[in-house]
């Protein structure tokens, strides 16, 4: 599905300090699967995951998503791309601090069928949120129940390829897992890319990409 060659992200091109933030990926992932990138903080992994959802364009070098180079597209097929075949779920949370969560999920969907609503309950419930919370604003959820609406949210539409940045980065022990389990499923017939410091929560993953100062330093397959 996805093939990355030579890819690089140069910050502050024009200063002296010049920062490779990707310094040469060559990368080849299939159409389904649960991928994990790992590395210590600063090693470029939300920069290449930026990079292949099309919100960042890289430095140098081609990303090929269905046979197609995704770098030098117009700005308006990268925008189709993304919203048609997409979903993220951001370091950060971003949700719409007026809206409850239900509505936060919702938001998100081509459009508002009672099928749509069942389906973001489903995953709000399979994620491990109460009733009591489909209701509550973000303000009055804790960080990880906001992180998990967003989890729902990515989910909602169906995408062919869903990018999660720390998914369970402000999750306990057991809430981390649960949600790797959903992911493990729901990568079974699309692409489920996780970004994480936390290698304990990577034990089913199909794939293991580890970076290292902007370098894909090993490649695993999984179990
Ligand atoms: N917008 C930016 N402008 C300049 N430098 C940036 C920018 N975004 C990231 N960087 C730098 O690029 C490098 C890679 O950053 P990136 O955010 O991809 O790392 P990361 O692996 O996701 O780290 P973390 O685990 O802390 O989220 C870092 O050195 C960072 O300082
Ligand atoms: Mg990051």
């Amino acid at each position: 599905m996805f093939e990355i060659k030579n890819l690089s992200m140069i910050y502050d091109m024009e200063s002296d300090d010049k920062l490779y933030a990707l310094d040469g990926i060559n990368l080849e992932l299939p159409d389904t699967g649960l991928v994990g990138i790992i590395g210590p903080s600063g090693s470029g992994k939300s920069t290449l995951m930026y990079c292949m959802s099309s919100l960042k364009k890289p430095s140098e070098g081609v990303i090929k998503y269905k046979d197609k180079d995704i770098t030098s597209i117009k700005d308006r097929e990268r925008e189709v791309l993304r919203r048609k075949e997409f979903g993220f779920v951001f370091q950060k949370h971003y949700l719409v601090p007026y809206m409850s969560a239900l509505d936060n999920i919702l938001v998100a969907g081509t459009d508002s069928t009672e099928e749509l609503v069942e389906n973001a309950k489903t995953y709000m419930k399979q994620l491990g949120l109460k009733e009591a919370e489909f209701r509550k604003k973000p303000a009055k959820l804790s960080g990880g129940q906001c992180q998990r609406v967003a989890i729902a949210r990515a989910m909602i539409n169906n995408p062919k390829v869903l990018f999660a940045d720390e998914p369970t980065a402000s999750l306990d022990h057991e809430n981390s897992f649960n949600v790797m389990k959903i992911l493990k499923k729901y990568s079974n017939d699309r692409l489920v890319i996780v970004v994480t410091h936390d290698r304990t929560v990577l034990s089913d993953v199909d794939i293991l990409i580890e970076m290292w100062d902007g370098k894909i330093s090993g490649v695993n397959s999984g179990n």
